[in-house]
């Protein structure tokens, strides 16, 4: 069933999406997930530009880079977008302070509860703030703390996961927090009718990364576009934990040369961690550094082989590159076509 511009079931979309929309200041509760070296100014005035709200990735990136990135960002954009800074990054104070310069509408804070004062100093800045909520315990923790909005992301999403699926995170926590707060779905979406079920379990909206990587827009390195254009679901896999010592953040990512060489950097981690050379913490950074130059070398360079191509399982629905445009025009109306036949 199609779903014309003004079908019923687009009506209701769009009324189901209402608390999504206000918050994001877009035409649908469609955020474009940050994702490290991917998400810079053109994807993001892109996705924001076509009715969604994008979100740059600060990543590693320093106070300079950031600012120029949200500067350049804004030039393109004509729509509100964000910017996701990571909790564990060292200078995030910074990063708080050069987002408050430039105005920044939307920070979301990723990657663990955030530090002390960071909340508040994001909120007396005036920005709206979003924060990830692994489980229902924290859910509520971080509404207690004053964050604006939340993402619930389950282990099918690319990238740094948590250890609990979509659809038991959504049971969770959706019934018990979204009348309180706007809550966001992320994590294996591929298709609008994902978007219509989460929508009627109570979220106000969605996030979406994989899907958005074959963009046109999009400055992924063509061969990082095609592994996801080859890829099915179950070659998305997870990372491996060698050793129990060191606690590693599993990462998604496509099954390649690469995901054998992060168990040797594991071992080579750990071995220094028992020698005494660097401590837990600095050992963890350590791993995640290899992260991020493992993301850009597929990312950017193209190496596709000992690069990391972090993809989520809704990879098997990337068919083809397209605009961003395209992809939330076909989004919503898979959605409201689904709505609609719902009746
Ligand atoms: C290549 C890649 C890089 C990512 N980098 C980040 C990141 O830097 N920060 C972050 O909060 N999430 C990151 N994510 C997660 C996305 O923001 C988003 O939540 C996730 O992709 C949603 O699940 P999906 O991939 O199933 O659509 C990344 C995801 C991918 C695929």
């Amino acid at each position: 069933m199609s779903a014309g511009p003004a079908s019923p079931g687009l009506r209701r979309l769009k009324q189901l999406m209402h608390r999504g929309t206000e918050f994001l200041g877009s035409d649908f509760a469609i955020m474009g997930g940050a994702m490290s070296w991917i998400s810079e100014r053109h994807l993001v005035s892109a996705i924001s530009n076509a009715g969604g709200f994008g979100v740059i990735a600060c990543g590693a990136m320093g106070p300079e880079l950031l600012d120029t990135e949200i500067v350049e960002t804004a030039k393109r954009a004509t729509r509100p977008f964000g910017v996701n800074l990571i909790t564990m990054h060292p200078q995030l104070s910074e990063l708080i302070d050069v987002c408050a310069r430039r105005g920044v509408t939307h920070v979301v804070l990723a990657g663990g509860l955030p530090p002390g004062g960071a909340i508040e100093r994001i909120k007396d800045n005036g920005a709206k703030l979003t924060a990830f909520a692994p489980a229902l315990a924290l859910a509520k923790k971080l509404m207690r703390s004053g964050v604006d909005a939340l993402v619930i992301e389950g282990m099918e999403a690319g990238g740094h996961i948590g250890p609990v699926s979509t659809s038991v995170l959504a049971q969770e926590i959706l019934p018990v927090v979204a009348k309180e707060i706007p809550v966001f779905v992320a994590g294996g979406i591929g298709r609008g009718e994902a978007i219509a079920a989460y929508l009627e379990m109570g979220a106000v909206g969605v996030q979406l990364g994989t899907r958005f990587v074959c963009a046109t827009e999009c400055i992924a390195h063509a061969n990082f576009k095609k592994a996801f254009i080859r890829a099915s679901a179950r070659e998305a896999i997870l990372s491996v934990q060698i050793d129990p010592r060191l606690p590693v953040i599993p990462v998604r990512a496509l099954k390649n040369q690469e995901m054998t060489n992060f168990a040797a950097k594991q071992r080579e981690v750990a071995g220094r961690l028992d020698a005494g050379d660097i401590e837990m913490g600095e050992a963890q950074l350590q791993i995640e550094h290899y992260w991020a130059g493992a993301l850009k070398r597929a990312v950017i360079d193209g190496d596709i082989e000992s690069g990391s191509v972090m993809a989520g399982q809704s990879v098997g629905m990337v068919k083809r590159e397209e605009a961003v445009a395209e992809i939330i025009a076909e989004l919503v109306a898979e959605a409201a076509a689904a709505l609609e036949s719902r009746g």
